[in-house]
């Protein structure tokens, strides 16, 4: 009995532990897509929060309006890609919500076409030179 309750609080203490770990080791993947003119506003505001590293590409595509400033009738399949940048930038999830919010206020010109944020879960990081691991590689 005393065996039993020994090793429930061994798993308790290991899952909590395990929890913990997780926490301070948690990583998302932001993917921004915005305009190009509002890349430097972005890039500064994400500097200001402490970021230290981010990816950015220069890409194309379109939305709901497919690349139309405005949508003519018959001309609803024709698609134009439109250049965007995508910013890519892995942060702990602790800055999730601010870093959001920073592109947001960043780069909204409350037109259409102002882009997109999608969020992923990160398995891992590693930094290359060092070996260290997660969020300690960022
Ligand atoms: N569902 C999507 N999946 C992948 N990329 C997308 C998606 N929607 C938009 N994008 C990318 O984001 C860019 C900007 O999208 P945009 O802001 O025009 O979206 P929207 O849904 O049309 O919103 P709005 O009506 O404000 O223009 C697109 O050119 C494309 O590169
Ligand atoms: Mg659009």
């Amino acid at each position: 009995m005393v065996y039993k309750n020994i090793s429930k609080i061994g798993t308790l203490f290991a899952v909590i532990t395990s929890n913990d770990f997780k926490r301070r080791n948690s990583m998302k993947l932001i993917t921004a897509i915005i305009k190009p003119f509002k890349l430097d506003d972005v890039r500064k505001a994400l500097v200001d929060l402490g970021i230290e590293g981010m990816t950015v590409t220069e890409v194309k595509g379109f939305g709901r309006q497919k690349g139309h400033t405005e949508v003519y009738r018959g001309a609803e399949y024709e698609v134009n890609f439109i250049p965007k940048i995508q910013i890519d930038l892995v942060l702990k999830d602790d800055l999730l919500d601010t870093a959001t919010s920073a592109i947001v206020e960043a780069s909204k010109t409350d037109k259409v076409g102002d882009g997109k944020i999608f969020v992923f879960d990160v398995q891992g990081a590693i930094r290359i030179r060092t070996g260290e691991k997660n969020a300690e590689a960022l």
